[in-house]
């Protein structure tokens, strides 16, 4: 009875993601998101190289800084983060988050990340399997768990990626640790039952094919 009561306080924060944003206008869209109750902005970064796809970089983190005070949260999808780990600190991300399969240096990262003040995060591709994690656990803030291949907006959602929300709550109990669980990938209305063991949800087309007050409102809800 007490975790029933315990879950149904917990609060649910919605990181819409900015790869579906009209590029042109960004400070318009981030104004759009903001009076929508977005709690954080995901912003995607790829190299063409761990993903299939380039998006965005350093100019544009420092960019959005400027004209927002919600936390960044930005998702690296390249290749040996370690390389730009204090630059993208410096252009003000909040959690940085880099993937376990794109480096030999995960440890060293996420302790940088921490010792330059960030909030470190670390995700995985969908054929990763979550154990892999394990020896990271301790050092991280937040755990992104890709709900489709990285690389594109507007894929499908993959429900036999639950699992790993289940493993990650588990685990994050029985170490006493506190680090977020955050989901990326098909995030929607419907989807979001599957997700309920998440603290964040990412969302990109959902709320920019929608109107996003009414998604963000919707993803927080947890009917
Ligand atoms: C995919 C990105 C996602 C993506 C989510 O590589 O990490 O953040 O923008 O987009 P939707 O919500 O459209 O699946
Ligand atoms: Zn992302």
């Amino acid at each position: 009875m007490k975790e029933a009561g315990l879950k149904k306080s917990r609060i649910r924060l919605i990181s819409p993601s900015i790869l579906s944003a009209d590029f042109a206008n960004l400070q318009s869209e981030i104004q759009k998101l903001t009076t929508a109750g977005a709690d954080w902005i995901h912003v995607d970064v790829m190299d063409g190289n761990f993903v299939p796809n380039i998006s965005i970089g350093l100019p544009v983190v420092e960019a959005l800084k400027r004209v927002t005070e919600l936390p960044l949260d930005v998702h690296l999808m390249i290749e040996r983060p370690e390389r730009y780990i204090e630059e993208f600190m410096k252009a003000g991300s909040a959690y940085l988050t880099i993937h376990v399969e794109s480096t030999h240096q995960v440890e060293s990262c996420l302790k940088q990340i921490r010792k330059l003040g960030g909030k470190a995060g670390l995700s995985l591709r969908p054929r990763t399997p979550v154990e892999t994690l394990k020896p990271y656990l301790g050092m991280v803030d937040l755990v992104l768990v890709m709900t489709v291949e990285p690389g594109f907006g507007g894929q499908s959602f993959m429900l036999d990626q639950v699992q790993k929300l289940d493993w990650l709550d588990r685990e994050r109990a029985s170490l006493g640790l506190q680090f977020l669980i955050e989901v990326d990938g098909g995030i929607n209305d419907k989807t979001k039952r599957a997700v309920g063991l998440a603290d964040v949800l990412v969302a990109g087309s959902y709320v920019f094919k929608n109107d996003p007050k009414a998604a963000i409102q919707s993803l927080k809800s947890y009917d």
